[in-house]
């Protein structure tokens, strides 16, 4: 997959994914609060990378797109639930995301924290909302629920944004910590989000476990990443504040390694998540264009 491919394929899929959460939250301009802004983040144009990696673990299991569509839905509203709460006074104290003033700014304190609660309760909402009457397709969704839910809990992202938020201050973390700190705050709702789409999609354990390797690898790279465009992005491209790591002294790879060692040992990740793909045909295609694009990516 050549790089207009792969453009052609994450605008595509962000636009599915733009229309399912449309009619999820409903098509009117919400004139409840709490539903303008729980979309006022929610629709304000992120990426879709979590949902788009789902399908695209579908697709590489050989699965139907429309029997993750729900599940692809549920981890963007956890993952900007995160986002919403991420940048409250209390945690990282931003006033840009997704290139719009953060859900506290455009609103208020209060309705910041509700709207993140709704999104992700109504994410539980619509990962149950399965059909009961077929028994295998029960199983398959208790599994990703508990999955998704492990991932986005105090073992999984709340743990990795609890050790953020302890180290900030200057304290300098090890290499092994801050690994450990990615893996937790990043990584764990990307692994879930291809697990899903996985399972969803009727993928064997084998495949499964390859595509765990394939998802650690590029969940830290992502972060990785994450941390380097914070130093050198371009704030208008990337839609929300670079120096703000700095400013927090917070722990990151180019405080800890250094920019060009970061870049180096992103690109050494997405080479070992490219390794684990070697186990899956062309229909794989679009996960291994991803992992060229979690690093190459300016926002
Ligand atoms: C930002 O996530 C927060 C991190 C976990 C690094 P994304 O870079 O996926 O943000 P959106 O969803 O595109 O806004
Ligand atoms: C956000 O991490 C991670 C979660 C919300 C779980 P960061 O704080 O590093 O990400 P940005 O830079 O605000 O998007
Ligand atoms: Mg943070
Ligand atoms: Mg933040």
């Amino acid at each position: 997959m050549n790089n207009a491919d792969l453009s052609a394929y994450l605008s595509a899929k962000r636009q599915l994914v733009n229309g399912a959460l449309n009619d999820i939250l409903g098509q009117t301009s919400g004139s409840i609060r709490i539903v303008a802004a729980m979309k006022h983040t929610l629709m304000a144009g992120g990426k879709r990378l979590r949902p788009t990696l789902c399908i695209a673990a579908t697709e590489a299991v050989d699965g139907q797109i429309d029997d993750v569509m729900n599940a692809a839905c549920a981890i963007e509203m956890i993952h900007t639930y995160s986002l919403i709460h991420d940048d409250l006074p209390a945690m990282d104290d931003d006033h840009l995301r997704r290139g719009k003033p953060t859900c506290h700014v455009a609103f208020d304190e209060p309705t910041a924290i509700l709207a993140g609660d709704a999104l992700l309760t109504l994410a539980f909402e619509i990962l149950s909302s399965f059909q009961v009457n077929d028994q295998s397709n029960a199983v398959k969704w208790l599994t990703v629920i508990h999955t998704i839910a492990t991932a986005a809990g105090h073992k999984g992202m709340i743990e990795g944004q609890m050790r953020d938020i302890h180290a900030e201050g200057g304290q300098s973390l090890s290499l092994t910590e801050l690994e450990a700190m990615h893996a937790l705050k990043t990584g764990a709702l990307i692994e879930a989000s291809i697990t899903t789409g996985a399972i969803l999609g009727g993928g064997g354990g084998d495949q499964i476990e390859q595509l765990k390797i394939y998802a650690n690898n590029i969940g830290l790279a992502f972060q990785v990443t994450d941390d380097i465009l914070n130093v050198e992005g371009d704030p208008d491209i990337m839609g929300k504040g670079v120096g703000t790591d700095h400013a927090r002294q917070k722990s990151t790879y180019p405080a800890v390694l250094g920019i060009e060692k970061s870049k180096q040992f992103a690109k050494k990740l997405v080479n070992n998540a490219l390794q684990a793909l070697e186990y899956f045909d062309n229909k794989s295609d679009p996960l291994r264009a991803i992992a060229h694009y979690v690093i190459a990516r300016r926002r």
